[in-house]
């Protein structure tokens, strides 16, 4: 066994691990090119594939058990190597034991070749006759020899999802994770990326992209150690999440999807896009509608009349879907602000004296689909459902029940409350067959994690942050199962859900309840990174009091949408909106499915462009936007008003040789440059971009076709 090697490739991005003559596993190589990696140096010399607590005495540990008999290190050597074949590819599974305990250990990795990711995960499972407890089971940890290591990692809570921070990586250990467990991506979001060259642009140098796929929350522990040693440790978030393993049971954790490039970050966002939209998002080839929701018309303020007007405007404008949000529910206490109904999923007669059936026909009648908010899994202490079932909710005996948005998570891991859940999205479904979309929200974390369910002990609280999630996941599964033709928005305070784990479930997200189109540019381009522009939901709003064709050209470069009182927008409002849903229906298919290209980065500047390019070259549409009058960095060459942005990622997917058209199509250009011109793929930048001019913000969208 010893010197064997296992070598995974993912189309030239691969793992080549190896077994030292202690019959412990070490990772030779790990990126493009690592055959001739694993040639020189002893393999005991290469760093662990997987390191244990008690192991690499003075590095970071990916598991850490405490064994049946007491003992705390855990040493793993191997024990074979197998392919499995499954549905979606082949797994390669590592076997490895500890040399003393009987627990197994398997590293599980999945090369998907055709968008070449590799996923990982780690099971481990208990042979002994006593419990063992599990502390730490990352899914993945490799290392990487890095001269000036750079994490990128985003955070930021609510209204500020996705903001950017780039760190060097000094000595010592790194952690970024997130909390609360409900709306875990909202506070970080389940990516990082690692430059171990020194800062990455979007078309330079090497970077490695991991993302944790999984709906709780998650943990990046990234070790500098001496001799340019780095190593990243990928998992979900371990610390008060340990779990008790009894004899013959197994836990598998959460999977990490790694993503490498040689040139820049602009590959990886890629590969992740078109993994997300081929083997993650639920009928991820699918073109998304267009919708109009009524939160920021109306916020609670529903009445059918006004509602009604709302449905004939948003017709009348090309909209494809009306989506009825918060406050239609609620009658022993009726939903008229957060404070009460949660939890009651009775329309309110009040409101809707007729149900909300008359409301839903005259929307199906003008040719759009109808859509519903839900909030399942959350209760307000003000609601029947919590005077009936104060025992339904996370919490812990003899401690204060705190309340966030006024409300309380119920406890999924109760077969009855997840009985309850279903029933109440199977009743409004069942009750209302002209609903064919749900925007299915989560407005809190988790506080005080104690659940009375009687799968989990009172000696195995701490089992609950995986559990939830789990069950939550069974709900969202069944409720795909038995309605396949409704369409899934997950909300969470906003961005709170954006993950490969819970996506799975899901159709499209509501990226970040801030529309202001400024932080929206950011917002936007940060979540670029993970989440394909068909998933990101985009609407334009109030939110800022920004003109509305700068707020359509935002929404337009997203899942586009409308959300404002479409009652009180006046005559030039209504034909920016009318002319933004129709060119939008023109280039969804390029900024949904196509591939994305960042051109320029809003981090730090007062500007941006980005574009997006079918797979053949053929056709793309860019957009460049001005935040502020003053330029930061105007001085730089090339990138003042009137100059073209850089295009270097985007020349690099056109063809030099061909003629393209060239068209602005910018909704609402009050003086539009050249309508139309024909240039060489080589000349479309010179020939077209110029920063948009006017007062800002200002935007530009051209549309690029081969002629
Ligand atoms: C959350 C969502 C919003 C909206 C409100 C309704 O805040 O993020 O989009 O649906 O709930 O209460």
């Amino acid at each position: 066994m010893a010197g064997q090697r296992i070598e995974i490739d993912a189309g030239g991005f691969g793992l080549v691990l190896g077994v030292g003559d202690d019959g412990r596993v070490h990772q030779l190589g790990f990126g493009r090119d690592t055959a001739p990696a694993t040639a020189d140096l002893p393999t005991w010399l290469y760093p662990l594939a997987y390191p244990t607590f008690g192991e690499e005495h003075l590095r970071e540990p990916a598991l850490r058990i405490t064994h049946g008999d007491g003992a705390t290190s855990t040493r793993l050597v191997y024990r074979g190597h197998h392919q499995q074949v499954d549905g979606r590819g082949t797994v390669h599974r590592i076997e490895l034991a500890d040399r003393v305990a009987p627990v197994r250990v398997t590293l599980c990795v999945r090369p998907w070749p055709d968008v070449g990711l590799i996923e990982q995960w780690v099971e481990v499972t208990n042979d002994g006759s006593a419990p063992c407890t599990l502390h730490q089971v990352a899914a993945s940890a490799p290392s990487f020899t890095a001269v000036d290591p750079h994490l990128t990692h985003w955070g930021g809570g609510w209204a500020n999802e996705w903001t950017e921070t780039t760190e060097r990586i000094a000595s010592g250990t790194k952690t970024v994770a997130s909390a609360g467990g409900v709306r875990s991506s909202l506070h970080l979001p389940p990516l990082a990326l690692l430059a171990p060259d020194g800062i990455a642009s979007e078309v330079h140098g090497r970077v490695a992209a991991v993302t944790v796929a999984w709906g709780g929350d998650v943990r990046f522990d990234v070790e500098a150690a001496p001799h340019g040693q780095l190593r990243v440790i990928a998992g979900a978030q371990h610390r008060g999440a340990e779990r008790i393993l009894d004899p013959g049971a197994s836990f598998s954790s959460p999977p990490a999807i790694w993503a490498w490039s040689e040139t820049g970050i602009g590959p990886t966002s890629r590969a992740l896009h078109r993994y997300a939209r081929e083997h993650v998002v639920r009928d991820g080839g699918r073109t998304r509608a267009t919708v109009v929701n009524t939160w920021e018309a109306l916020f609670f303020a529903l009445d059918p009349e006004r509602l009604g007007a709302q449905v004939d405007v948003a017709a009348d404008l090309g909209g494809e879907l009306f989506l009825l949000d918060d406050g239609w529910f609620g009658t022993t206490h009726p939903r008229d602000d957060d404070t009460t109904g949660l939890g009651d999923w009775e329309v309110d007669r009040r409101k809707f004296p007729h149900g909300l059936q008359p409301l839903i026909d005259r929307t199906l009648k003008t040719g759009m689909r109808f859509g519903l908010w839900v909030e399942p899994e959350m209760v307000n202490p003000a609601s029947s459902l919590y005077e009936d079932h104060p025992d339904w909710v996370i919490a812990e005996a003899g401690r204060d029940r705190r309340e966030e948005r006024n409300q309380l998570v119920l406890d999924l891991c109760r077969p009855e409350v997840a009985a309850f859940c279903l029933g109440v999205i199977d009743r409004v479904l069942t009750e209302h067959p002209g609903i064919s979309y749900l925007k299915w929200d989560a407005n809190r974390d988790v506080t005080e994690p104690g659940s009375g369910a009687a799968g989990i002990a009172t000696d195995r609280q701490s089992h609950l942050p995986i559990d939830r999630v789990r069950a939550t996941y069974e709900l969202m599964a069944e409720v795909g199962r038995r309605h396949p033709d409704v369409e899934l928005m997950a909300c969470a305070s906003g961005g709170g859900r954006g993950d490969f784990g819970t996506l799975r479930y899901f159709h499209e997200i509501w990226t970040s309840d801030n529309t202001d189109p400024l932080d929206r540019v950011r917002i936007q381009w940060g979540a670029s990174h993970l989440l394909p522009a068909s998933v990101l939901g985009a609407h334009v709003t109030r939110w800022g009091n920004k003109p509305l064709a700068i707020g359509c050209a935002v929404a337009m470069s997203g899942r586009f949408g409308l959300d404002l009182d479409l009652q009180a927008i006046d005559p030039a409002e209504r034909e920016i909106l009318r002319e933004a849903v129709a060119t939008y229906a023109r280039i969804r298919d390029l900024v949904q499915h196509g591939q994305l290209y960042r051109l320029v980065s809003p981090i730090g500047t007062d500007r941006a462009s980005l574009a997006y390019v079918d797979d053949e070259g053929d056709r793309a549409v860019a957009f460049a936007y001005r935040l502020a009058d003053e330029l930061v960095g105007a001085d730089e060459p090339g990138s003042g008003p009137g100059h073209a942005p850089p295009l270097a990622g985007l020349l690099a997917a056109i063809q030099p040789s061909r003629t393209y058209v060239v068209r602005d199509i910018t909704p609402g250009r009050a003086s539009p440059g050249p309508a139309r011109v024909e240039v060489l793929g080589a000349d479309v930048a010179s020939a077209m971009f110029a920063w948009p001019a006017g007062p800002a913000p200002a935007a530009t969208i051209w549309e690029i076709s081969a002629g």
